[in-house]
């Protein structure tokens, strides 16, 4: 059988959506270039989620943060301490491994929360060999921090090293005072931002799904802490309307409960909504209740009172938060692999279909003159430069008709029109819609009151 990502893959390095990093040295791996499509993709996700969780919601906020934070923030947040893989190498062939995907995968045995000495003892024992070489020669296991950091020209107050954020979320917790200060926001409230986040990942891979420069978009959802249990069953929700919206397979789509001692140090309940990709069901995204972990760290390393003061209860509190958090570069590879399809046509051809929804198709709509005709041509360029101010939109006037609906199946994109000799007569064009492959005419003049109704959210 087929590998179904080995297809995607190479759909989206012919059709320009997504490229890997640095090719021309020789690649820099699990770095990726979005291509033309990719990039439009990829803004679109960014787009409507902006829009279905800070715009459409009265009480959520937006921010752009820096990816550098002082460097005192990560160690509030318990990353400097506990942002750690437990890794080995292999002593033979030099690979390296994360030390519980190893023995998960040979041994199918969860080792989380187990120390470093019992970790060595499992790869003493001599039941795990190294998947590269097969030998059993492996290192002791040892912890290795994810974060990325860089070395600062100038030093402020005695640090010279930077962090690059692992998560978006904390530039979110210092902005927050800054928030209550000037936006006259009441609790409950929340703070979104989109953004990249970096990941010094020992065992990358998989395309796109675990990489080392990646972008998250996180809401921190700031609540007092008798509500949490509330909020969080409602923003679990909200994140199953956003899987909806954008038209992941309901089916598979699944709700993973984090067990109470394999939690990450700040969370004390955590649910993944995780996805069946084709090498495995794995994590899309996530919701946290964070407590008040973040602020109050944030409070005592930076000596700043980041109490919230209630004025219709009179009293002052740290807030809670319930933290959705969400990847641009998995929810790409989702939806990559739910619209991937083949079909057989019935003239034996298969033909390669992108089913994206119509909200995140890259291109929107495709214009086409039948032939080359200087007639036919003009007014498909009038149709495109109508529609372009709306829509991304792409004309295509060369080769075979056959064949330029073919390359918009592979681009995804919903709609192509045809202008044929017809339509210089009755001012009419051909509408095919990219699933059904069904045609039908459609007035000129009727084109945007279409498209309006058909790309309405
Ligand atoms: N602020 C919470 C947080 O960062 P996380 O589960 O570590 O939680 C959130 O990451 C989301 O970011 C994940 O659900 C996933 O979608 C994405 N993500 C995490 N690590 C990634 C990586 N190395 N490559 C691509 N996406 C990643």
């Amino acid at each position: 059988m087929q590998d179904p990502l080995k297809n995607i893959v190479s759909l989206c390095k012919r059709r320009g959506f997504i490229y890997p990093g640095s090719e021309i040295y020789g690649g820099f791996a699990n770095t990726y270039s979005y291509g033309p499509y990719g990039a439009e993709l990829k803004k679109n996700i960014k787009d409507l989620w902006w829009k279905f969780f800070v715009q459409f919601k009265n009480d959520v906020v937006g921010i752009d943060g820096p990816i550098l934070l002082h460097p005192l923030a990560w160690k509030a947040s318990g990353h400097v301490d506990s942002f750690n893989d437990a890794l080995t190498d292999c002593r033979q062939c030099k690979s390296r491994f994360r030390v519980d995907q190893l023995i998960e995968a040979q041994l199918n045995k969860d080792i989380e929360g187990i120390s470093l000495s019992e970790m060595t003892e499992i790869l003493k024992d001599d039941k795990v060999k190294c998947p590269k070489c097969g030998q059993k020669d492996f290192t002791e296991a040892r912890h290795f921090n994810l974060m990325f950091q860089t070395e600062m020209s100038k030093t402020d107050k005695g640090h010279n090293i930077a962090y690059l954020r692992p998560e978006t979320a904390q530039a979110i917790f210092l902005e927050y005072k800054n928030i209550i200060d000037t936006m006259r926001v009441k609790i409950p409230f929340g703070i979104a931002q989109i953004g990249k986040a970096f990941r010094n990942e020992i065992t990358p891979g998989n395309f796109v799904f675990r990489v080392i420069e990646f972008e998250q978009m996180e809401i921190e959802y700031f609540i007092e802490e008798k509500d949490w249990k509330a909020s969080f069953e409602s923003w679990l929700n909200e994140m199953k309307k956003w899987c909806d919206l954008i038209g992941l397979n309901k089916n598979k789509l699944h709700d993973k409960e984090h067990d109470k001692e394999k939690l990450s140090h700040y969370s004390k309940r955590t649910v993944d909504i995780t996805y069946d990709f084709p090498f495995g069901t794995n994590e899309l995204y996530g919701i946290a209740y964070r407590t008040d972990f973040d602020l109050k760290q944030h409070q005592e390393f930076s000596k700043t009172n980041l109490e919230y003061f209630d004025n219709v209860l009179n009293k002052r509190f740290i807030p809670h938060v319930i933290e959705p958090t969400f990847g641009v570069e998995r929810t790409i590879l989702a939806l990559l692999c739910d619209a991937y399809t083949e079909e057989l046509l019935e003239n034996n051809e298969t033909r390669t279909v992108l089913k994206f929804s119509k909200h995140i198709a890259p291109v929107k709509i495709a214009v086409f003159p039948l032939m080359k005709k200087e007639d036919l041509k003009k007014m498909s360029l009038d149709i495109f430069d109508q529609l372009k101010k709306l829509y991304k939109v792409e004309y295509d006037e060369a080769g075979a008709i056959g064949r330029r609906y073919r390359r918009q199946d592979e681009l995804g994109t919903p709609y192509c029109i045809t202008v044929d000799f017809d339509s210089l007569n009755d001012n009419s064009v051909t509408i095919r819609e990219r699933d059904s492959m069904q045609q039908k005419r459609i007035k000129i003049d009727e084109l945007e009151s279409f498209f309006q109704k058909e790309f309405k959210i």
